[in-house]
């Protein structure tokens, strides 16, 4: 029997596999939906402390290789979002409350209201790389990271996650300052930084210009720096991006991760994506002889 349960700190999942932010977590029934698949958790959508409607369209376009979008925080607000959260039946799974603010204040009273709602977890997004005064813009000063990571730990009892972005000079410099802070794990990668030109119209296609890169193109990004992170840290690591088969969990695993997110994987594949990926791995685990998801994780450093 293979075992994939895992652990991010004080944390367990029945299995490394988690529903990324910003897909098909607006409302209570997708995550529901998506609990009932082989997913151990889901993230919410970022949700920061008032509604916003988010940039115009277009905010989001398939590329070849990836996709490509600029939604600039579209959420209900704070206030809102409880009842969504009350309204999914976390026995399937674990639920983790992802939050944007614009500084120490406002990250201190979602964490707040996030844990009241009752999430199991909570993911600081300091990475968004396309919301003016949000996201990356505070999430590339260590200091800044260190503050808020800091005061969010006083406030909550729940395992605090930091996503960190890609589009920095030195995300182990970040990774530390979290992990200084109190972190309970770092989430690595956000979106890589991009833009498409409509060669006809001679003009930037999304309305925002500039958006964030996801999908298949961008693995072997986040599988760099998941693994330069496993070796700046202690606390677990969490790999999200481009994974759509078991053989790139297998990879992140590897790297140093001691669970991954799947996100634009859903587009390609649809939410049986994590009962494929279950299968895919156990597969691979069986073929390899390896009965513990546990004995992978960090492999590739020995
Ligand atoms: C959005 C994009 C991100 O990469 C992120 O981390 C959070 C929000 C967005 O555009 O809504």
């Amino acid at each position: 029997m293979v075992s994939l349960t895992t652990c991010i700190n004080n944390l367990e999942l029945k299995n490394p596999f988690i529903l990324a932010s910003g897909i098909m977590d607006e409302d209570a029934g997708s995550m529901k939906r998506i609990l009932q698949e082989d997913a151990a958790a889901v993230v919410t959508k970022s949700i920061g402390l008032h509604e916003r409607n988010g940039h115009s369209n277009p905010t989001f376009l398939e590329l070849e290789h990836g996709l490509l979008n600029a939604m600039g925080l579209p959420n209900p607000g704070i206030d809102s979002y409880g009842s969504e959260i009350k309204k999914i039946n976390n026995d399937n799974g674990k639920i983790i409350g992802s939050i944007f603010g614009s500084n120490v204040e406002e990250f201190e009273i979602l964490s707040e209201k996030m844990q009241n709602y009752g999430v199991n977890a909570l993911e600081l997004n300091l990475s968004c790389p396309h919301a003016k005064g949000y996201g990356l813009e505070i999430g590339q000063d260590p200091e800044e990271i260190n503050k808020i990571v800091r005061a969010v730990k006083q406030s909550v009892s729940i395992p605090i996650f930091v996503k960190l972005s890609p589009n920095v000079n030195d995300i182990c410099m970040l990774a530390k300052a979290a992990e200084q802070g109190g972190a309970d794990a770092i989430v690595a990668i956000n979106t890589v930084k991009a833009m498409k030109i409509d060669i006809e119209t001679k003009r930037p296609i999304l309305a925002n210009k500039i958006g964030g890169y996801s999908g298949k193109a961008i693995k072997p990004i986040g599988i760099r720096n998941v693994y330069e992170i496993f070796e700046a840290i202690k606390i677990p690591i969490i790999g999200v991006g481009g994974i759509t088969k078991g053989e790139d969990v297998i990879e992140y695993i590897m790297a140093g991760a001691s669970a991954v997110q799947v996100g634009s994987g859903i587009y390609y594949n649809g939410i049986q994506i994590f009962t494929q990926l279950k299968e895919q791995v156990i597969k691979w685990m069986t073929q390899n002889n390896y009965q513990n998801i546990k004995e992978l994780i960090g492999v590739a450093h020995k």
